[in-house]
């Protein structure tokens, strides 16, 4: 290994080190300021057990649900989960341990909505290789912040992000992404594509996002050409 190399990767581990524990103390933070009423006769969560190993949480202040599949351990129990009996389809966020999955296919999700979408992984990088054009499509109306960090997706089904009418926020940083994507969107305010693998950003690449305040691609290996 380089000495270069050797002071990337000490870099990167920094980075995660200031990076997971803001999340997990936003996390901390949002859960001191409601209780969480899952345990509730009228809460339109699914049956515990039907949805296992992932958890429904319904915020009664917020009437809201979230679901939790961070311990979810393949793609056939993912499915499952979603074409339990849900009883409201209409989830707030989910939270998806990709540790184990490597495809989320067009179907996964059922009919089950979100309005935001975090991936996360134990080790350093979930294994997540393929997600499908018509994965999340049935949030297109309701889809506000799409984070998939530290995963193996060289290709995504960026051509798909322009019918997500509330997205703003998509995150992609930490994969192998190897093309500069050509993204048509109105609302995207904010992409991430930060270590991503491409080396060249096409000229009117930004073209078809007129509300865009920031694209990161920090530490993408070596851009050799630029355009505004
Ligand atoms: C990452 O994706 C590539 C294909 O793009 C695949 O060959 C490789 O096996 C994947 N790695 C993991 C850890 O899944």
């Amino acid at each position: 290994m380089s000495i270069l190399h050797f002071v990337y990767v000490i870099l990167l581990v920094l980075v995660a080190a200031c990076f997971q524990p803001s999340h997990v103390l936003a996390a901390a933070q949002f859960e001191d300021t409601a209780s969480p009423s899952s345990y509730l006769n009228n809460s339109p969560c699914p049956n515990a057990e039907d949805i296992a190993p992932c958890v429904c949480t319904y915020w009664d202040v917020y009437h809201s649900l979230d679901i939790d599949c961070m311990s979810i351990e393949d793609e056939q129990q993912l499915y499952d989960v979603f074409h339990a009996n849900i009883p409201d389809p209409n989830f707030r966020r989910l939270d998806l341990g990709t540790d184990n999955l490597k495809t989320l296919t067009d179907t996964v999700f059922g009919d089950v909505t979100f309005e935001t979408v975090w991936t996360h992984s134990t080790g350093f990088y979930g294994i997540l290789t393929s997600v499908g054009p018509e994965t999340f499509m049935k949030s297109a109306p309701t889809l506000r912040e799409l984070y998939m960090p530290y995963n193996n997706l060289s290709n995504f089904p960026f051509q798909s992000l322009s019918q997500y009418t509330e997205l703003t926020d998509f995150v992609l940083h930490d994969n192998p992404v190897s093309n500069f994507p050509i993204i048509q969107s109105e609302n995207l305010r904010y992409i991430d594509l930060g270590a991503a693998t491409f080396d060249i950003i096409p000229t009117g690449a930004l073209d078809g996002l007129p509300n865009l305040e920031e694209f990161d691609v920090s530490s993408t290996t070596s851009i050799h050409s630029m355009a505004a």
